[in-house]
């Protein structure tokens, strides 16, 4: 990962700041895309001193494509390209799907999906100039398997797994690879949230029995993102102890 350059949105903390500290410890320069403004200055400057690698954390909306573009040229201007993209960045707003609000179907959809077409398509301009680059999506099992009371959410992680396989063809003939990472139950601030109820309830559909840790993410994302994975595109590996296989 020496002399390589990786964005991770959503990286000032949870899964995105564990894949960001396994690019570093590899040797890539980290540079933290999120909306979090501070953290995710905060977060750059520790995994510096943790790595001795150079980063930078930008505050990113992935949303807003003008602040998508900016954030890109700033970060080709300051460390000189983009090897590595990780859509990362992801929320849930739960329910059940006939009371679900409308507002909640649209922010997930938002950043969940829209999010990863915008980054994808921003930096993707940037490695097909190059004709290099990885891009990583972090998608989720329930993208696969469905799960009651995350219509939204669900369906974002599908579109993410669609959207995966559709970049993928678009730049395999210029260099660009594109996989997706699907993790089941991480205990994150997200998964925090849950009730204590649809824990149990998850826990019990894992066959190894108990829940991952951003870690285990991290490691298939950094495989993925390097040359150890240079003939494989399109691919979605499940991080999730067996929920789907
Ligand atoms: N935790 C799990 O069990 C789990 C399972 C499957 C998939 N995932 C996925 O992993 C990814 C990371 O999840 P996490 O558990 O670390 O969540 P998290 O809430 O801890 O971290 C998400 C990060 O994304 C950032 N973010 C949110 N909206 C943003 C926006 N509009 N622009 C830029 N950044 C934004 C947040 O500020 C935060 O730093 C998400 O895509 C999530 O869907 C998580």
């Amino acid at each position: 990962m020496q002399g390589k350059n990786a964005v991770v949105t959503g990286g000032a903390r949870g899964i995105g700041e564990a894949i960001a500290r396994v690019l570093a410890r590899m040797g890539a320069a980290v540079i933290i895309w999120d909306v979090l403004d501070d953290q995710a200055g905060a977060t750059a400057r520790s995994i510096a001193s943790d790595f001795g690698v150079k980063t930078a954390g930008m505050g990113v909306d992935v949303t807003n494509g003008e602040s998508v573009e900016k954030a890109t040229d700033r970060t080709v201007a300051e460390m000189g390209g983009i090897d590595i993209l990780i859509n990362n960045a992801g929320i849930t707003r739960d329910g059940l799907l006939i009371r679900m609000k409308e507002d909640d179907w649209d922010k997930v959809l938002a950043i969940n999906l829209k999010g990863v077409w915008q980054c994808t398509r921003a930096v993707g301009r940037v490695m097909l100039k190059a004709r290099r680059g990885s891009i990583v999506n972090i998608a989720s099992v329930v993208g696969v398997m469905g799960n009651a009371g995350q219509a939204n959410y669900s369906a974002s992680k599908a579109g993410v797994i669609g959207l995966t396989k559709t970049s993928a063809k678009e730049f395999a003939s210029r260099g660009v690879r594109v996989n997706a990472v699907a993790p089941g139950y991480i205990r994150t601030a997200m998964t925090d949230k849950l009730t204590d109820e649809q824990r149990k309830r998850m826990q019990d559909l894992i066959p190894m029995g108990q829940l991952g840790t951003p870690g285990d993410v991290a490691d298939s994302v950094a495989f993925l993102a390097s040359d150890a994975a240079r003939y494989i595109t399109g691919q979605t590996i499940n991080v999730c102890g067996g929920m789907v296989m």
